[in-house]
């Protein structure tokens, strides 16, 4: 099929068998996501798409010239864009309605009220006391508690939302726009930027971004004699590029110019998140991959699993799986092809491991030491904790000073949806997911690992229809008035 009749394809989202797969051929870019052959899209039943690809590879040399690669996407940019916000305005209320009274560390405000829409003629309480069975056979789960695509899912790939892309061409020079895809979601529903920094080293300096955003041009100056040597070049290399599948020095980029890379802090922003999204590197084919949100590296001391699946065991592990495998899809050939840092353990690994360590979730002063509230709090924050800890349940999960268990549970989401098509993602079961912690949560909205839902108030509701627990009104508004407090 001619490249743009694929790609308009992908865009009209037309669901018969064989147009989705070639949908899901990604333009001949990843061979794990070639057109598969009819004996494969027949065999697995009931999906709407074949369970498994030809094969895990891509093809290492590009067929097609970059010229030719780049002007097409740009010309299907919009398109791609369109259909994305379709998708974001048929599941939610995006209208910028912030809560009156609660900020982020640095005066962002946090939007409220639940903003995922429920179906049609359904209220959220009719829909707490039905089964998952019956929620699922009359086709009433919330289409915005469904697995949220990539903005350009069939593609996927870093995305950087626009405030952040222009603060690196202003400080550095460096342009992160790719020319097939933009972010997705309204900067209100983001995280503060520039984020604030605490150090567990040094709680008695407070914020210590002054307002920046860390780079190569103002780390040393805003931290020298801050950190110790060892910490110092460890941030050094968590704001030093690295080439990476989108951007780098070959042919198969989507930059416009060749780029020396991507930094760690491009999406962990000052050790916290501007919620830069990417596709999960484990999962394959394409269509199966899980969206991510860049998780916040606040409180990565007090946390023993690393990644929402993967479950890496330190924060070493983690830092030398980024670079080698996630910057690269988890193709250990391509990442050959586009130039792999490979990371020295004993001298780089260490020292960039050791700064996020000492990242520290923002203060939360109406907490006691044993993490419970103290007499500072509302009665509403005081009946908000009692739901959490009771009739609610959060807290057999979120346990422990940052309501974390430091697990992974399976939250079984496909007991209330037949598997469907979005955009290029297959929304299907989950599975297990990292209990992520709930310190400071009030400050990195989007929430869950795809970014699927986009308040506070919108949790409480998909808690309360996951885990079946029939909370009143007045149990779910004072429940989020406790989270702010975290
Ligand atoms: C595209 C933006 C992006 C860049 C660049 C990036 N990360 Fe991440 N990071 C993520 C996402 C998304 C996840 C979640 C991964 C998952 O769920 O499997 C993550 C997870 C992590 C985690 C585990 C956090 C947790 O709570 O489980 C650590 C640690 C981490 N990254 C460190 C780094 C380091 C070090 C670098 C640079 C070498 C880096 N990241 C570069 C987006 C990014
Ligand atoms: C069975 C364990 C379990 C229980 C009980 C539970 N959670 Fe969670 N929670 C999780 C897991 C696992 C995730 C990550 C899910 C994902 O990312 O898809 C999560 C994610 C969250 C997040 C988003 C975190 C982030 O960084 O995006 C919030 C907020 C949250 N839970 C609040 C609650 C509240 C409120 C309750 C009680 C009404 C609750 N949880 C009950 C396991 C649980």
């Amino acid at each position: 099929m001619e490249f743009s009749k694929l790609r308009s394809a992908v865009i009209t989202g037309v669901i018969t068998l064989g147009v989705v797969a070639l949908a899901v051929g990604n333009r001949g870019v990843h061979a794990q996501d070639r057109v598969p052959t009819e004996a494969a899209t027949e065999k697995p039943g009931k999906l709407p798409v074949p369970s498994r690809g030809e094969t895990s590879w891509a093809p290492v040399a590009t067929t097609e010239p970059f010229e030719k690669v780049k002007d097409k996407m740009s010309r299907e940019k919009a398109a791609v864009m369109k259909r994305q916000k379709a998708l974001l305005e048929q599941r939610y209320d995006l209208s910028d309605r912030p809560v009156a009274g609660v900020k982020m560390t640095r005066g962002t405000a946090v939007q409220g009220g639940v903003r995922v829409k429920p179906p049609e003629g359904v209220t959220w309480t009719q829909l707490g006391q039905m089964t998952p069975a019956e929620i699922r056979q009359k086709g009433l789960w919330p289409k915005g508690f469904l697995p949220l695509p990539h903005p350009s899912h069939d593609e996927g790939g870093m995305v950087f939302p626009v405030h952040h892309i222009e603060e690196i061409q202003k400080q550095e020079g460096r342009n992160l726009e790719r020319f097939d895809v933009d972010f997705d979601l309204p900067r209100h529903f983001l995280p503060e930027f520039p984020p604030a920094i605490f150090l567990t080293t040094r709680p008695d300096l407070g914020d210590v971004s002054q307002g920046q955003l860390v780079t190569t041009q103002n780390f040393y100056e805003l931290f020298d004699g801050v950190l110790n040597p060892k910490q110092l070049d460890g941030l050094r290399l968590l704001v030093s590029q690295f080439p990476q599948q989108q951007f780098n020095l070959t042919d198969d980029r989507r930059s416009v110019k060749p780029s020396i890379g991507v930094a760690c802090f491009d999406c962990h922003t000052n050790g916290h998140t501007n919620a830069s999204t990417h596709l999960v590197g484990d999962i394959r084919p394409q269509a199966f991959r899980h969206r991510i949100d860049t998780p916040s590296l606040r409180g990565v001391n007090q946390q023993r699993l690393f990644g929402s699946q993967r479950a890496l065991r330190t924060v070493e592990d983690f830092t030398e799986f980024e670079q080698r495998a996630a910057y690269f899809d988890g193709d250990i050939a391509i990442a050959q092809k586009k130039g792999v840092n490979v990371l020295e353990r004993g001298s780089e690994v260490h020292a960039m491991a050791e700064f996020q360590e000492i990242l520290d979730f923002p203060p939360a002063p109406k907490l006691d030491v044993f993490g419970r509230l103290d007499s500072k709090a509302t009665p509403e924050e005081l009946r908000g904790e009692k739901v959490f800890f009771g009739k609610g349940r959060c807290a057999e999960c979120h346990s422990t000073t940052i309501f974390s268990d430091n697990l992974m549970h399976d939250l079984k989401t496909e007991r209330f949806f037949e598997p469907v098509l979005i955009n290029g993602r297959m929304a299907v079961a989950d599975g297990a997911i990292k209990t992520f912690p709930l310190r400071g949560i009030k400050e990195s909205p989007p929430y869950l690992h795809d970014d699927r839902l986009l308040t506070l108030d919108d949790t409480v509701e998909f808690f309360n229809l996951v885990l079946g627990t029939r909370l009143a009104d007045a149990e779910k508004k004072d429940l989020v008035a406790y989270l702010y407090t975290l």
